[in-house]
């Protein structure tokens, strides 16, 4: 952190404002701690104390709303090593512990659920699934198999899980849901144009390709009612900022701006609470380099120039996420009206009790990312993203266990931690005692 500059008295804020959902829920302040996968869950895929203690610092840091790290809808297709699955009831009396805890301090704890399609890693899954056959393309292709194309049938009981989740959810306390349709996940697959080539009335026009997100969108808002927050987490486009600015890989193709600007309006008609901006995909990752604070000074909040193009279009509220690292980024996007919410993740991994320290002693330094380096240049180059990632879920075991986070770990570390959770034991698809 730097220039950790308390004023005298806590000057009012806007960040502290409440703020009311369609749905007619109140949210206490404009923090939206986004998702980030805690990597805590055993080979079982179950939540654990762990979840607890970690929802417990996070909610009494101040957040208006915790959302969890992505939970998959089915056992054998996992984005990450250590995600948690939630399918039927098995596992309830933890995640209502996980949820009280999450919700403490009058903190709103809403699930994000997810299936992954082919962005699945090999280590876990070699028979992922997606809309259409075709490997992942770009520098992490080699971390994914083949998938096949889903039948009709797959997709329906695919939009069954998603609202079983939700429904299992809603019974254990959360008090909302995101559904994940961004990063390159099955959802934002059957949005693209290049990942979804079906002929069938999931893939073709872009009304095709949403369908899979109206229908998964529907089917969850059926189960869980009318009063209860949904947020989808969508891309502004398939295009990290960074890419654009760098026009790297020529025409970037992909979920295009224009279409995601229609997706959100389908969305906001059919009784959405908030949509979460996001964008990149594995083949253009959001967290691209492990430059840290030099980076976020270069791309500073991300996709705000989409957030200001859309401005006006939509009265759904926003929570624009990526790159907040001070009050003064936040005050000025939620002054412009850019966004309703400040979506805030890795600064809450290094200081998890930032809305307190702003909105209550009215700190106006700024969350300063390292550079995550291994000391080796290949490595650093070859792992980039990845190693970003892992280097804060181990700032987050430090939290759950407990303990302060500390941003002196070093990348080699976290490339341990990362071989480790992908190493020879998660080989073998993970299956719990009854299930098939
Ligand atoms: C360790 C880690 C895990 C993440 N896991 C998820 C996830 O499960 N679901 C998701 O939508 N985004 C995930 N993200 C992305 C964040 O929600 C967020 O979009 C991104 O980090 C940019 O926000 P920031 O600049 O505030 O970190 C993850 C990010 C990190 C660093």
């Amino acid at each position: 952190m730097t220039d950790s500059t308390i004023a005298t008295s806590a000057p009012t804020t806007l960040t502290a404002e409440p703020l009311t959902l369609p749905c007619g829920v109140t949210i206490k302040n404009r923090f939206y701690k986004s998702a980030m996968n805690e990597a805590l869950a055993g080979r079982d895929c179950a939540p654990t104390e762990a979840h607890v203690r970690l929802y417990r610092t996070w909610a009494q840091g101040g957040a208006g709303v915790l959302v969890t790290g992505n939970v998959m809808v089915d056992h054998m297709q996992l984005g990450e090593p250590g995600n948690v699955v939630v399918e039927d009831e098995r596992d309830l009396a933890m995640l209502r512990r996980w949820a009280a805890a999450g919700t403490e301090n009058g903190a709103h704890c809403w699930m994000q659920i997810n299936h992954p399609g082919r962005q699945s890693p090999i280590t876990i899954n070699p028979h992922p699934v997606a809309p259409s056959a075709g490997k992942v393309a770009g520098e992490y292709g080699k971390f994914f198999a083949e998938p096949t194309e889903l039948t009709r049938e797959q997709i329906h009981d695919i939009i069954r899980r998603f609202a079983n989740t939700a429904r299992i959810a809603k019974k254990a306390g959360f008090t909302g849901v995101e559904i994940h349709a961004a990063h390159g996940y099955l959802i934002n697959q059957f949005l693209s144009p290049l990942d979804n080539r079906r002929t069938d009335e999931y893939g073709g026009s872009l009304e095709n390709r949403a369908r899979f997100l109206f229908d998964v969108f529907d089917a969850v808002r059926k189960t869980v009612g009318p009063k209860f927050p949904i947020a989808v987490k969508l891309n502004s486009s398939d295009v990290p900022i960074a890419i654009k600015v760098n026009e790297r890989d020529g025409a970037p193709g992909g979920f295009s701006e224009e279409e995601s600007v229609w997706v959100m309006k389908q969305l906001e008609a059919r009784g959405v609470d908030l949509i979460d901006i996001s964008g990149g995909t594995y083949s253009k990752p959001v967290i691209q380099t492990n430059d840290g604070a030099a980076e976020d000074r270069r791309r500073g909040v991300y996709f705000t120039d989409f957030a200001r193009r859309i401005k006006g279009e939509l009265s759904v509220p926003i929570a624009l996420t990526g790159g907040f690292r001070n009050a003064d980024d936040m005050e000025r996007a939620l002054d412009e009206g850019i966004t309703q919410m400040i979506g805030i993740a890795r600064p809450l991994a290094l200081v998890p009790d930032l809305p307190n320290r702003i909105i209550r002693d009215g700190w106006r330094g700024s969350v300063d990312l390292p550079r995550v380096t291994t000391g080796i240049k290949h490595l650093d180059k070859a792992f980039g993203g990845i190693l970003v990632i892992s280097w804060f879920e181990l700032q987050i075991h430090r939290i759950a266990r407990g303990k302060h986070p500390n941003p002196r770990i070093g990348g080699m570390r976290a490339l341990l931690f990362s071989l480790k959770q992908h190493g020879p034991a998660a080989l073998t698809p993970r299956r719990r005692k009854g299930r098939q």
